[in-house]
């Protein structure tokens, strides 16, 4: 499907604004399962409108252009979740097909052809995805495929096997692939998604050496320059260059909410309450920083772009997970469930009310506290109201907990899948045949900035982006 070009966009926003009248924003009751069932399916329409991976022609999994591959499987782990809260069966042939096209050529999701823009965070975020369809008991895939456990169990080894001691102490550096711009750099997302893949591996299957990761990468984190423990700030992450020795100072939510999150599986899986005090002390950061008094009572803000207008295309679905991950908390660690509500419920009304924008009246806007559509629109946008909206279903009914193989999970454990696979360095054959990135080409889920890439890029770096 052919989205309208920007002018055409331009003349429908002033047409809708000509034709006010006529339209009214979504609204929706965040008490009310039925209201929250019934806008969420429009918002989720209005999402699948982007993905032109079941078309004839084009490739499962995929979104077009200017949508990086990451991102589309953070779309699919959201729906996956869209399901889960809502019932709602109507898109998950398409998920179940998208998410196993994608699995790449050694069920690790990193397929060759999306190399060049592939980083340890988004590889985890297709981990997360399948990892979700495990907890939640999304339908398993056939007989001959790998289990949705097994390609998070792959992308764990991987990654694992990715531990990086030379510099810094530890860590994982951001992109996998030495020719890529961001090797030289450490982030939060990635680090914290690898914590939050071995706790979540860990409460699944009970298997202690997915939580003894998961305590490694934390106790790495925890005394290193990529956050501020006596805030509880999480920064973007910092460069090997100089050992990481400081950190670089931009805050996305994401970042706060996979810290956050992981930080409920490791409490629910193991009662120890060293995490309580984390949880908390994140929950404060995460409310003062992303639900700024200034910008209208508990509305979720993007705070480091969306006030100034230039959140990039992968910046504008952040809010999506921040909202999965406060929520997830809310379910895990019971205690904290309404101080999350009462920031998740004021903020998905706010969506809603961005929400009827476009000729179709089913596209979001970016800005929560208005309900006048902000004239935004994107996957990014969609995918923020939907993760919001969606969640408050945890406020209203009581729905299963995220399984365990102990408690309804049916998906086959393989702890060896991914291993002797894990593409680390120009040894890979497959890498060395690809063209180097440029640095126009790099986006993947990193939100580091071009300015800040170019500050930490190595002399070799430079050479290959000449
Ligand atoms: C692709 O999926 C969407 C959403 O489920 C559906 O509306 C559309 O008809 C599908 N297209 C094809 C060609 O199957
Ligand atoms: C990339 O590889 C997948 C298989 O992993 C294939 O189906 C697809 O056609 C290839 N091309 C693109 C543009 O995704
Ligand atoms: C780099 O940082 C790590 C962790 O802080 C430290 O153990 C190591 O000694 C440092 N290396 C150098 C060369 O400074
Ligand atoms: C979180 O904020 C509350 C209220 O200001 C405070 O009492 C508590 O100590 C804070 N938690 C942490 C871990 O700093
Ligand atoms: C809404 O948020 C924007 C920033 O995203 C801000 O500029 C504006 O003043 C806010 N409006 C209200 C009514 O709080
Ligand atoms: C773990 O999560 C489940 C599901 O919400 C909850 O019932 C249980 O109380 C939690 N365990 C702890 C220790 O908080
Ligand atoms: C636990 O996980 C580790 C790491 O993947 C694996 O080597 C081991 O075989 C697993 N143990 C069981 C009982 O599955």
């Amino acid at each position: 499907m052919a989205r309208s070009t920007l002018p055409q966009r331009l003349l429908q926003t002033v047409l809708l604004c000509l034709c006010a009248t006529y339209t009214s924003a979504l609204t929706l009751d965040p008490t009310s399962a039925d209201s929250i069932r019934q806008v969420s399916s429009q918002v989720a329409h209005g999402l699948m409108k982007y993905y032109t991976g079941n078309n004839t022609g084009d490739v499962p999994g995929n979104l077009p252009d200017p949508y990086y591959w990451w991102e589309a499987g953070a779309m699919f782990g959201e729906m996956i979740e869209y399901w889960y809260y809502t019932g709602d069966t109507t898109y998950n042939a398409n998920v179940k097909q998208a998410m196993l096209h994608q699995v790449g050529e050694n069920n690790d999701y990193m397929p060759a052809n999306q190399t060049k823009s592939l980083g340890n965070d988004d590889q985890v975020f297709w981990a997360f995805a399948a990892m979700t369809a495990a907890e939640v008991g999304f339908e398993d895939p056939p007989e001959g495929s790998p289990s949705w456990l097994a390609l998070a169990q792959a992308v764990f080894n991987e990654q694992t096997d990715r531990w990086d001691t030379q510099t810094c102490g530890g860590g994982l550096r951001w992109q996998i692939f030495s020719f890529n711009v961001g090797y030289n750099y450490k982030n939060s997302v990635s680090n914290g998604g690898l914590f939050q893949l071995a706790a979540r591996l860990g409460r699944y299957t009970g298997n202690q050496t997915y939580v003894d990761w998961a305590n490694k990468v934390w106790d790495w984190y925890e005394d290193s320059a990529l956050w501020d423990a006596k805030q509880f700030t999480i920064l973007d992450g910092a460069g090997t260059t100089d050992n990481c020795s400081e950190g670089s100072k931009e805050q996305w939510s994401y970042t706060y909410g996979v810290f956050l999150s992981a930080f409920s599986y490791m409490y629910n899986h193991t009662e120890d309450e060293a995490w309580l005090t984390r949880i908390d002390g994140m929950l404060n950061t995460t409310a003062t920083n992303f639900f700024p008094a200034s910008m209208g009572p508990n509305i979720m803000v993007e705070t480091t772009c969306e006030p100034l207008g230039n959140c990039n295309t992968d910046q504008r679905s952040f809010k999506a997970h921040l909202s999965q991950w406060m929520a997830i908390t809310a379910q895990l660690v019971p205690k904290y469930h309404d101080r999350i509500f009462d920031l998740l419920a004021p903020s998905a009304k706010g969506a809603a009310g961005q929400c009827d924008g476009g000729t179709d009246s089913v596209t979001c806007g970016r800005r929560w506290n208005s309900t006048v559509w902000d004239g935004t629109y994107g996957v990014g946008e969609q995918m923020s109201a939907l993760g919001v909206i969606q969640t408050n279903m945890m406020n209203v009914i009581s729905l299963k907990p995220p399984y365990t193989s102990d408690s309804g999970g049916t998906s086959k454990s393989d702890p060896n899948a991914g291993t002797g696979t894990s593409g680390t360095s120009s040894s890979n054959g497959q890498a060395i045949h690809l063209t180097p990135i440029t640095l126009g080409d790099r986006a993947g889920a990193g939100a580091i900035t071009a300015a800040v890439v170019l500050f930490l890029m190595g002399g070799t770096a430079w050479l290959l982006i000449a």
